[in-house]
Formats: structure tokens, C-alpha cells, sequence
């Protein structure tokens, strides 16, 4: 009778506290649809890009490695693409501005999963994945290199030379358009590889995914602080999700965030990266694309796109608590200022400021910390 009245009793105890969780922890139902839908397996893995009709071949992704690689140049100074984008960093430096032959403006971004961005660099500056690959390898600060010189390393390289010839027509005379398709070719070749890096799936997609089957054992993915982190995320009040929305927590568009100036040295962002933009002459819509106009989506936008006055481009948050420091330049050394200046939204001394000041504790800035350290990915990238 007593063993008996026991096992009630313990039966009793499980359904109550599971109640109890499921009370606890419900989400609503517009939580559970946003939740559900930054998840990674809702990411098309599948955008074409139309200017680069190599962007799919693995011989051009084969060589695209190669030349991500490559610190040699003929020239010996020993600067890569993965100079700054170290695999082993996430594809970024640590630094708060890049560093290659001299330091630049701004702090180096992740590379991963870039097919979901429409617009290339902080200020959008480049439409398309291979004129952006052309532009460090010229610019005298990075890896200062000459249009022609890279041309004649690569197609004469034993290796190099040899994938190009397969992937495209063979030789170069030295009249300034084949140099510049020869050089639109090696940054395809690139793009092609940089296409292949992405994100890989995290612990907030492993509860994610669970929520939509298993609640008793979701509620064991997330600790507290993470849980109530991500509703703070969610919230009507906090907003995050009006910029770092979608599985790859960013619409990819440019927002005044009031970090025009540092040290007095303005960066108007947008504004200029649009002008800079429209004069290069590898867009989607000039001659050395492999497409026609009306297939650049970007030029299709270009139109109803302001020139936002210091504005920049809302990066992803996936792998970012192991990618400090932050913001376009880099002046945030952690999380918890990055935090506090969401909590205080300043005045920018440039354009309108899109963010209003938070009214959240110590204790709620922590929650969203936690939830952010959620979203780094659980295997390696590249090895
Ligand atoms: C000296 C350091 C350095 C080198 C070398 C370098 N990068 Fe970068 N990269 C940066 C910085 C800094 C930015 C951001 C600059 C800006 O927005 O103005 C950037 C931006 C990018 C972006 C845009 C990312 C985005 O979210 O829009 C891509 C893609 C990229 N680099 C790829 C490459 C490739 C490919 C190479 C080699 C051909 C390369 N980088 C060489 C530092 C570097
Ligand atoms: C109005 C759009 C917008 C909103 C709302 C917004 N962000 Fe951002 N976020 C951005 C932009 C744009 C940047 C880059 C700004 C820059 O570098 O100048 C950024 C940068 C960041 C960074 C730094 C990432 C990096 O790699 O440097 C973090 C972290 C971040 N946001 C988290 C949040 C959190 C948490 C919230 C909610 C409290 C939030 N954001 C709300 C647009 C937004």
C-alpha cells in the first residue's frame, strides 16, 4: 500500500513539473513563427549569380582556393586573402581594422554564406562576389598588387595557368581589355570558392529545430539566461529582429546605427559607397559580366535605394561573439559595449539615427549576451 501510494505520488510530481515547464517556457505563437524562421535550414543554399557563369564549376572553385591562398604573387610579401580572413577566426582577423601592407579604415568582416548578400563591403560599394575578390588585391594598403602583374602570375603559374586554361580561353595579349577580362576571370575563380564557405549550424538551430517537436527536451538546449535572451531578442521592445532577421540574423541592408564618427574621422558609409560604387567597372552590369542588365538584381534596386547618410551594412550575428571586435570600425572590444550602445542609441553627428534608446537592466544585457554566444557554430568551417 505505501509503495503504491509512493509511485502516485512520484507520478503525481512528473506531471506537474512537466506542466510547470511547458508553462514556463511557451513561446507565443509570433515568437515561435520568428524563432522558426531564423533558423539555418531556412537558408537557400541555392542563389545563382548570374554575372559569374563559372560560379558552380569545381575546377574554378579548385582554383579559387588556390588563389584565396596564394601570398606569394611573384612579389613575395606575403599577403593572402586569409591574411585577414583566417579561416581559423571565422574569416576574420581579431583586429579592429584590417592589416596588410598598411592598416585600413575598417574591421574585416566574416566571409561565410555571402551569396545572401546583394551588396558587397560595409558600404555596398560592389554588386557581385568577383569584383569585390579584384578590389584588396589592387588597393596599395592590402595587398598591393598590379592588374597586369597578377594576370601574368597566374596564367603563367604551372598550376594556376593550368585550371585557368580549362575553366577559360586560353592566353592573354597585353591590350588592356583581355587584361581586365583575364583579371575578371581570376576573381570569378575566387568568388566561386567563397561561395563554398558557409555557416554551418549552431546551438540555436539544434533548439530551433527541436522546438518545432520536443519541448521537454528543447528547454534542456538553452540555459535560462540564453532562453530569456533570445525572447528579449525577439521582443516588440528590443527589436533586434528589424535588422538581424532571417536565418542569417541580417536583411543585408545599410542602417544608421549613430557610428558615423571615431576619433573625429567621419565615415558616411552608404552615402559614398553608393558614388564608389557606380564608377567600377566590374558591376553586374558592365561588359565583363556574363550577364545581361536585367538580370542584376542589384541595379533593379539601385533606383529605390536612398544614398543613407552614414549608414552601413547590418552584418550577420552568426559565429559573432568569437569574431570581436566589432562594428565597421571596429570600436567595440566586446559584447557588452556593443550592448551598451544599443542600450543608449547616441546622437550620430551625421545622418538620422534609426535606433532608439533601450530601456532594459544590466541583467536583460547579459540575457541578450548569452543568447548571442548561442549562435556560433558547432563544427569546424574549414579545415
Ligand atoms: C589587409 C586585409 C584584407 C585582405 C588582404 C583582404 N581583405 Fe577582404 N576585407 C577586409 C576588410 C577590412 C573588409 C571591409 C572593408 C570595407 O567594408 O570597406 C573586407 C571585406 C571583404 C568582403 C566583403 C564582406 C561583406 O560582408 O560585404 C569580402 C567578400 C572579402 N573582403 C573577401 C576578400 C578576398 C577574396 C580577398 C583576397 C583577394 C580579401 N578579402 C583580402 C580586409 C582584407
Ligand atoms: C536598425 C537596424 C538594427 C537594429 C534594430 C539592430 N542592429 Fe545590430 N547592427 C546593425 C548594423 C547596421 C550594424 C553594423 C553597424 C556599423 O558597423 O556601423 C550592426 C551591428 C551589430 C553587432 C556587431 C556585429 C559585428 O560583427 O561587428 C552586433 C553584435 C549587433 N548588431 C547586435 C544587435 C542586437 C543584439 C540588437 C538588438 C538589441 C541589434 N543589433 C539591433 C543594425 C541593427
Amino acid at each position: 500500500m505505501k509503495k503504491l501510494l509512493i509511485s502516485f505520488l512520484i507520478i503525481i510530481f512528473i506531471i506537474l513539473s512537466f506542466s510547470w515547464n511547458n508553462q514556463k517556457f511557451s513561446w507565443t505563437d509570433r515568437e515561435i513563427s520568428l524563432i522558426t524562421s531564423m533558423a539555418l535550414d531556412q537558408a537557400n543554399t541555392n542563389i545563382p549569380d548570374p554575372s559569374n557563369a563559372v560560379s558552380k564549376d569545381t575546377i574554378a572553385i579548385k582554383l579559387g582556393e588556390l588563389l584565396f591562398f596564394e601570398d606569394d604573387w611573384g612579389k613575395q610579401n606575403g599577403i593572402s586573402c586569409a591574411t585577414c580572413h583566417r579561416p581559423e577566426n571565422y574569416f576574420t582577423d581579431g583586429l579592429s581594422k584590417g592589416f596588410g601592407i598598411d592598416t585600413l579604415t575598417r574591421n574585416t568582416p566574416s566571409i561565410l554564406s555571402l551569396e545572401h548578400s546583394p551588396w558587397l563591403y560595409w558600404d555596398g560599394r560592389r554588386d557581385n562576389l568577383w569584383s569585390q575578390a579584384l578590389t584588396p588585391m589592387e588597393a596599395p594598403n592590402e595587398m598591393g598588387l598590379k592588374r597586369g602583374d597578377i594576370v601574368n602570375y597566374v596564367l603563367g603559374h604551372e598550376v594556376y595557368g593550368d585550371l585557368y586554361n580549362k575553366l577559360f580561353k586560353k592566353g592573354v595579349n597585353q591590350n588592356a581589355e583581355s587584361i581586365n577580362k583575364s583579371f575578371s576571370n581570376i576573381g570569378k575563380a575566387i568568388a566561386a570558392f567563397e561561395i563554398t564557405l558557409r555557416f554551418k549550424g549552431s546551438k540555436f538551430d539544434k533548439y530551433a529545430e527541436s522546438l518545432k517537436s520536443d519541448l521537454k527536451n528543447t528547454e534542456r538546449i538553452f540555459t535560462n539566461d540564453e532562453r530569456e535572451g533570445l525572447r528579449l531578442f525577439l521582443s516588440e521592445e528590443v527589436r533586434c529582429t528589424q535588422c538581424h532577421n532571417g536565418p542569417l540574423f541580417s536583411n543585408y541592408d545599410f542602417h544608421n546605427t549613430g557610428l558615423s564618427t571615431l576619433n573625429k574621422e567621419p565615415d558616411f558609409g552608404r552615402a559614398v559607397g553608393l558614388l564608389n560604387y557606380q564608377f567600377n567597372e566590374f558591376n553586374c552590369t558592365g561588359e565583363y559580366s556574363d550577364c545581361s542588365r536585367n538580370e542584376c538584381e542589384n541595379v533593379m534596386h539601385l533606383n529605390r535605394k536612398e544614398r543613407k547618410m552614414a549608414a552601413f551594412k547590418t552584418p550577420s550575428l552568426r559565429n559573432v561573439k568569437q569574431t570581436a571586435p566589432y562594428m565597421h570600425d571596429g570600436r567595440f572590444k566586446n559584447l557588452s559595449e556593443v550592448l551598451e550602445h544599443y542600450r543608449n542609441a547616441p546622437r550620430p553627428e551625421y545622418g538620422v539615427q534609426e535606433l532608439k534608446p533601450l530601456d532594459i537592466s544590466d541583467k536583460q544585457l547579459l540575457q541578450l549576451e548569452a543568447f548571442l554566444g548561442t549562435l556560433t557554430d558547432t563544427i569546424q568551417i574549414y579545415n
